[in-house]
């Protein structure tokens, strides 16, 4: 099994891998040597701080290793990308990567024995909405009747946040600027869910919200439109005179950038749970390893 998207994820495997993280955050002990003599490859394209580093220590504190590659300093940038993970998954026990086309994640998982994780893509970034929904159910007690706000671009981060949400019964209402709405592939998907609404208005979004969500404006690899993206998403910041008198959890996948998309005000609100969200991923991410290498 591979774990490049939520799409294909029933809420019952969803909802078991949270349940895991909840013990292992609880009982780190417990799983200090559940993962004891494997190795995990952990294949980037991109930078990273909290997915190499939370990857990394996951596998160190279950007894395993993790193998950390920078692309640019592997024969990744000479050879096929099938033959590189063909040899590449003869020495780990599974894969993780960070790369700019879905579709190389595709390649790798056919190609590949070993289960393949995205560490980010363009186009998804399922690590990060596993993180999102610990964080959820521990700030708000479950997910029944929780409704929140992404406030930006329908990016990677909003589209794995919008599958995550959906399935597991959570209202979120999407405001981003016209042109820079989620992927039509991801708003079908959760179609029969019912549970996402989209507009222009970010007031709108945020009206009643419980929590309110926002990501860069310029992901990796959208630095040529830099200039253009600013501009355009100014209107969409979330400052103090969005929120109004309501005090919403803030999340945010980081790394923020601080008078961009957010403020420092509302980032460092009491409200603010994004420290706490950045620490779950090593919670949620040694759920899903041991549930991989199952
Ligand atoms: N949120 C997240 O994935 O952070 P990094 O890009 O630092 O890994
Ligand atoms: N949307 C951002 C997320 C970074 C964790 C990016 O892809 O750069």
């Amino acid at each position: 099994m591979d774990f490049l998207t939520l799409k294909y994820l029933k809420p019952k495997n969803i909802e078991e891998i949270i349940d895991l993280s909840i013990d292992i955050k609880k009982n780190p002990e417990k799983y200090s040597q559940a993962a004891k003599g494997k190795t995990l490859a952990m294949l980037f394209q991109k930078t990273s701080t909290r997915t190499r580093c939370s990857f990394e220590t996951a596998m160190t504190q279950m007894g395993g290793h993790g193998q950390y590659l920078d692309w640019r300093t592997t024969n990744f940038t000479l050879g096929a990308l099938r033959d590189e993970i063909r040899c590449l998954e003869r020495y780990v026990d599974i894969i993780m990567a960070r790369v700019y086309k879905q579709k190389d994640l595709e390649v790798m998982a056919l190609f590949s024995r070993v289960p393949v994780i995205n560490g980010l893509s363009d186009m998804y970034h399922p690590c990060q909405a596993l993180a999102d929904l610990l964080t959820i159910k521990e700030k708000m007690g479950g997910f029944d009747g929780v409704k929140l706000a992404f406030v930006g671009d329908g990016n990677n981060v909003c589209h794995s946040l919008i599958l995550a949400c959906a399935k597991m019964g959570i209202k979120i209402s999407v405001a981003t600027p016209a042109g820079y709405e989620p992927s039509p592939e991801v708003v079908s998907a959760v179609k029969k869910y019912n549970k996402l609404t989209l507009t222009h208005n970010p007031k709108e979004a945020v009206n009643a919200a419980d929590i309110v969500y926002t990501d860069t404006w310029v992901s990796m690899g959208q630095e040529a439109e830099k200039e253009k993206r600013l501009k355009v998403f100014r209107p969409y910041q979330v400052n103090r005179d969005l929120l109004g008198s309501s005090n919403p959890l803030i999340m945010h996948c980081l790394p923020a950038h601080r008078g961009y998309e957010i403020t420092d005000e509302v980032l460092d609100s009491p409200y603010s749970v994004v420290f706490d969200q950045a620490e779950n991923r090593l919670h949620v991410q040694k759920a899903l390893i041991l549930k991989l290498l199952q």
